[in-house]
Parts: C-alpha cells; sequence; structure tokens
C-alpha cells in the first residue's frame, strides 16, 4: 500500500528520498512523487509508474531539504500523474502526502470549491492540503491539528511548508508511521526499511498522535496538542537484510532465509529442562492458560492460512477446541466474545488494517488477545501488547514465504507450551523440541533440491487451472500452496479438502487440470491414494508432496520432503509448494516480487 519518507537535515533530501521510496517499492503502488523546499519555494515531481520513472523525470539540479515522498497505491481516483501524491495548495506553499482514506472528502471538497478552491487532483488526499492551507497564521503544526479535527477516516500524513522548512509535521490514524533518529538529521516513514540504512533508533507513533519533526529533535503531541512521552527503539536488522544479494528475487531470497530464521524463532524458546517452550512474551501464567476453554486464532491471507495450521497444532499437543477465522470476517460480524477464550491474532507487518480492527474489537469487548507478529513495535503488536515476534527478519516480496513458516513455528512452541501445561507427555515434549531443532536443517536440505520442483513446475506452467487438496493439516497446507501459486503466477489455483473433492470439483478434472496433492505418511495416506486413483481415472496429472517410500499408484510428479513429528509435518511440507509457485512465476515471466494489483501491507479497509 502507500508509502511515506521524509527527511530533515542539513543534507540534501532528494537521493535519501528516492533512495527512500525504492525501499518502499515492495508495499505496492502505482505511483511516485517528491516534493522539496527550496530557497523557500516547493519544488514538487510526481508521476505515474515505477520510482525509476520518477527519477528519470526529475529536473536537472532537483535539490532541497527538507522533502517528503510518497508512493501512491490508487484508493480514490485512478492511477495518473495529477492524483499521484504530493498535493499542494494553490499557493504552492504547502505540500502533503497521505496514506489511507478520508471518508468525508466529498463533503469537505464541495465546501472548499464553496470557497473558490481549485482542485488539481481526483483524490480524497487533496482536500487535507486546502484545509491546512486555509487556517490562520501559525505554528504548522497547529494548522495540521485543526485540519485533522475536520476529517473523518485513516490517515498517515506528512506536511511541508516551504516558508518555514525549519520544521515537518507528520501525524497517524489509522496508518502506521515510524520516526527515524539520526544525528543532527530525522527521518520518517511508513516503515524502517525506507531509512535503515541511516539509522536504527526509531519511534513508531501512535493513532491520533501528531509529531513535529526538526533536525535535532521531535515533539509528539496528541490531536488536542497534549504532548506524549516516546522512547526510541533500536531495531534488530540492518539495510542489508533488504538486498537481494546474490539472488533474482526476494521470493527466492526469503525462501532461502528461512532456515536462518526458524533459527531465530526458536532461538532462547526451547526449555529441554520441562520437556516444553519459553515464550516470555505471552505474560500469560500457566494458572491463566489452564483456564482458556477455546482458542480463536485471526488474520487475513497466509496470515490466516497459518492460524489454521496453529488451530490443529493446538489442538492435537494441547487438545484445547482452536479455530481460525479471516480477521475480515470476523470484525463484521458482530462477534460473542468469551472470557475463557483465547484469541490470537497474525500478522507479519503488525499493520493489517483488518486484523488491527478485529483487535480493536475484541479489546473493546473485553477480549483477551495476544499477537503472533513479525514487525517489532507494529501497531498490531503494540495493540495486543503480549504474544511471539516470529523474528523472521523484514520480508520484502509481496507473497509470505519465511513469514507463513516462522509462524507455524511460533504456533508449535504455543501449541507445546499449552500442551505441557495439559496432559502432553514429556516423552511427546522431548520429541517435540528435537523435531523442532531438526526444522532448519531439513529446510536447507529441501531447498537444496530445488530443480526437482523446477521439473514440477513445467507441468503446470502450460495450465490455466490447478487445484490443491489435502487432507487435516495437509488441506491447510494446500491452501497455502494454492493461494501462492495463483498470487504470483496469476494461474487460477484453489484448494479444497481431498475429501470434497468427489462432491463437486471432480467435474473439472481433465488432462488440463493438474492436482497436486499434500500427502504426508500418516493414518490419512491410505485415503490420499484413493483421492489419486479418482483423479487418475479422468486422466488429470497428479503432483504429489509427501514423504519418502514408494508410492502404491503412478503420478506425473512426486517431491519426498523428511518426516518430523506428525505434528510439524506441514511446515515442511509446504516448503516445497512455495517453490513451486516460484518456479512456475520465473517460466511464465511474471513480476515475482511486485505482483499485480498487491499491496504488501494492506493499511486500508
Ligand atoms: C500472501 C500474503 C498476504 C498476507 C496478508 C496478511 O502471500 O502475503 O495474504 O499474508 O495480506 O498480511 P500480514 O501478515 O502482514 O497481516
Amino acid at each position: 500500500m502507500c508509502g511515506i519518507v521524509g527527511y530533515i537535515g542539513k543534507r540534501d533530501a532528494v537521493p535519501i528520498l528516492m533512495e527512500g521510496l525504492q525501499r518502499l517499492e515492495y508495499r505496492g503502488y502505482d505511483s511516485a512523487g517528491i516534493a522539496v523546499a527550496h530557497a523557500g519555494s516547493l519544488r514538487v515531481s510526481k508521476c505515474q509508474g515505477k520510482v525509476r520513472e520518477l527519477e528519470k523525470r526529475l529536473p536537472a539540479r532537483f535539490k532541497g531539504s527538507p522533502g517528503i515522498a510518497h508512493t501512491r497505491w490508487a484508493t480514490h481516483g485512478e492511477p495518473s500523474d495529477r492524483n499521484a501524491h504530493p498535493h499542494c495548495d494553490s499557493a504552492n506553499r504547502f505540500a502533503v502526502i497521505h496514506n489511507g482514506i478520508i471518508e468525508n472528502a466529498g463533503a469537505l471538497r464541495t465546501r472548499l470549491q464553496a470557497d473558490g478552491v481549485l482542485f488539481r487532483s481526483d483524490t480524497d488526499s487533496e482536500v487535507l492540503v486546502h484545509l491546512i492551507a486555509a487556517m490562520p497564521e501559525g505554528p504548522l503544526d497547529v494548522a495540521v491539528r485543526a485540519a485533522l479535527r475536520l476529517v473523518v477516516g485513516t490517515y498517515g500524513i506528512a506536511v511541508l511548508d516551504a516558508a518555514r522548512p525549519e520544521a515537518l509535521v507528520v501525524a497517524r490514524n489509522g496508518s502506521p508511521l515510524v520516526l527515524g533518529i539520526g544525528e543532527h538529521e530525522m527521518f520518517f516513514a511508513s516503515d524502517a526499511s525506507a531509512f535503515v540504512r541511516h539509522t536504527r533508533s526509531v519511534v513508531h507513533l501512535d493513532d491520533g498522535e501528531v509529531a513535529v519533526v526538526r533536525t535535532d529533535s521531535f515533539e509528539t503531541s496528541t490531536l488536542e496538542g497534549d504532548v506524549t512521552a516516546k522512547s526510541p527503539l533500536t531495531i534488530a536488522w540492518s539495510s542489508e537484510a533488504l538486498d537481494k544479494g546474490a539472488f533474482a528475487h526476494h521470493m527466492r531470497k526469503e525462501i532461502a532465509e528461512q532456515p536462518d530464521a526458524v533459527r531465530r524463532t526458536l532461538s532462547g524458546r526451547l526449555e529441554r529442562r520441562f520437556q516444553t517452550s519459553h515464550l516470555g512474551g505471552i505474560e500469560l501464567a500457566a494458572r491463566e492458560l489452564l483456564e482458556v476453554r477455546r482458542i480463536k486464532i485471526l488474520g487475513c491471507g497466509s496470515a490466516y492460512i497459518a492460524g489454521c495450521l496453529g488451530a490443529q497444532l493446538i489442538e492435537q499437543l494441547a487438545r484445547i477446541p482452536a479455530h481460525a477465522e479471516a480477521a475480515s470476517e470476523f470484525r463484521y460480524r458482530n462477534p460473542v466474545i468469551e472470557q475463557d477464550t483465547l484469541y490470537i491474532a497474525v500478522s507479519q507487518s503488525g499493520e493489517t488494517f483488518d486484523t488491527l480492527a478485529a483487535v480493536q474489537e475484541l479489546k473493546r469487548k473485553g477480549g483477551r488477545v495476544l499477537g503472533i507478529v513479525n514487525s517489532v513495535g507494529s501497531t498490531i503488536a503494540r495493540e495486543c501488547g503480549r504474544g511471539i515476534y516470529i523474528h523472521a527478519g523484514p520480508e520484502i516480496a509481496v507473497v509470505s514465504t519465511k513469514t507463513f513458516t516462522c509462524t507455524a513455528v511460533a504456533f508449535a512452541l504455543l501449541a507445546l507450551h499449552l500442551g505441557r501445561i495439559r496432559d502432553l507427555s514429556t516423552a511427546h515434549g522431548d520429541r517435540l523440541l528435537d523435531a523442532l531443532s531438526a526444522l532448519p536443517e531439513q529446510l536447507e536440505g529441501i531447498i537444496a533440491r530445488e530443480e526437482e520442483i523446477q521439473h514440477m513446475a513445467r507441468h503446470l506452467a502450460s495450465c490455466e487451472h490447478a487445484y490443491f487438496v489435502g487432507r487435516a493439516a495437509g488441506y491447510a497446507v494446500a491452501m497455502e500452496g494454492a493461494l501462492k501459486l495463483k498470487e504470483v503466477s496469476y494461474l487460477h489455483a484453489e484448494a479444497y479438502a481431498a475429501s470434497e473433492l468427489k462432491h463437486g470439483p471432480l467435474a473439472l478434472i481433465s488432462p488440463e487440470t493438474p492436482t497436486v496433492i499434500v500427502m504426508p505418511r500418516d493414518d490419512l495416506f491410505r485415503k490420499n491414494v484413493s483421492t489419486i486413483e479418482e483423479i487418475r481415472a479422468r486422466r488429470g496429472p497428479v503432483l504429489v508432496v509427501t514423504h519418502p517410500g514408494d508410492l502404491p499408484t503412478p503420478v506425473d510428479g512426486a517431491f519426498e520432503v523428511p518426516a518430523s513429528e506428525p505434528e510439524l509435518d506441514p511446515i515442511l511440507l509446504n516448503l516445497p509448494l512455495q517453490l513451486l509457485a516460484y518456479h512456475v512465476a520465473l517460466q511464465k515471466g511474471r513480476e515475482i516480487d511486485q505482483p499485480r494489483n498487491l499491496a504488501k501491507s494492506v493499511t486500508v479497509e
């Protein structure tokens, strides 16, 4: 989704902002723009298309400081040069960039137009700059606050006043904004990746906060003007983590990073002495956890699917009824919140609007919620106040890979912890600890056999449609496999519980529609063999992801993953499907890291 970046300091802002925009590209966008103050006036450049287009279009000697820049993901008004941000007032004194949606933009626009304001774009965001410009002369933050009090909606905004370039003003309500504290210079952005090369000291703004950012200081306050206290955090990763390194795509790099990412998720959390896991961040004592009667997991997209795996892990290991639901659906159906239910919000970015709204709804109704989140200090992590950080490191490709795996591992740790408080035996706990420790090496072994998957990918690359099927935990793996394939290859891929195949989808099985079957060697293996036979009887191609051993029936391709403890098998079975999606997309020449129409962090409804 839209990205904001800003700089104030002694250096020329332009190269810093352009690099920041490149760092934010992964969020998904359709246009980009920049505004800087120069000798008391505004210099603005913006256009539809990629940041490299903007770079080409920058006039010669385009310099200045401070400055703000933006990548736009269209909501109101088509992607175009005129709708790109920044937006300026009629006198070209103020420039504003905005993420989010101004819901009463129509009414505000009509009022401003009645006062003679001429609009230059179709966006909701433009009302902000005209409102600010219409405020009485005075400090910029006072004008911004007054304007924001008229606004209904969500925003992360940054405002530059070319007549008073000694400060920038930013504010947030529902769209992330983080300040970067440098040495005699300050940065801000939608996420820290935009400026981490310059500083790792960050301050996250909360909803309803406004910050005045100067070269040597910043001051935060509420929309009403009451000062708020903030202390900086240090982010754990450096800018190298954001580069592709020797890989052609971030997605492929992030797949390769999984063994190390899982090591970090596990680090310090395996409690050998008591055959359990140690999860300090959940801040719930054994006594409180014993009172939990149900677990409800909320997330969107891959985070929701990781929640489906998590629910199965919890039911299997702790015997607590657990269920995952799409956060977006949950929040809209006036959910019943129960005191003895533990709610878990899952989010890589920690900024997904629907998941955040679900957490807020839960808290408003008195529910207990903990987060499983990648992005440290993100809004969902702070809103939950407790939980498990997965420590997967930054994920730049729009599609989730390493964060899906690490989230599943975090659920395994939680399920083990809950299980050992209840009836899970010490022997079972021991076996799980061994199996968890073995995961990184097993993942490495799978990645090393990429060529086999390249081969399988050819079966899919020539088709338009594919099914992914599995039973129980294998079904959740199939769901994630289908999602990954459709996101990066644009093939129509549908996931089904294998048992449901004959209740409908079998009608579509044909030589042109391959089926990928996730079939661990568990109690359901024989049933999956029957599924293969049903599909082959309709001349449908079959690819399987399974455990080592002979298959009693021929298939068109098979990839074997090493066995783990049965509850952890899905984590390993999923990895070949990530590689499969990657190679199909590669063979089809897709834009793998930034699939069309998708954004990394969906911060609007
Ligand atoms: C799929 C994918 C999305 C995200 C979803 C939630 O590959 O990346 O489906 O999983 O948008 O995002 P987070 O986890 O940031 O809340």
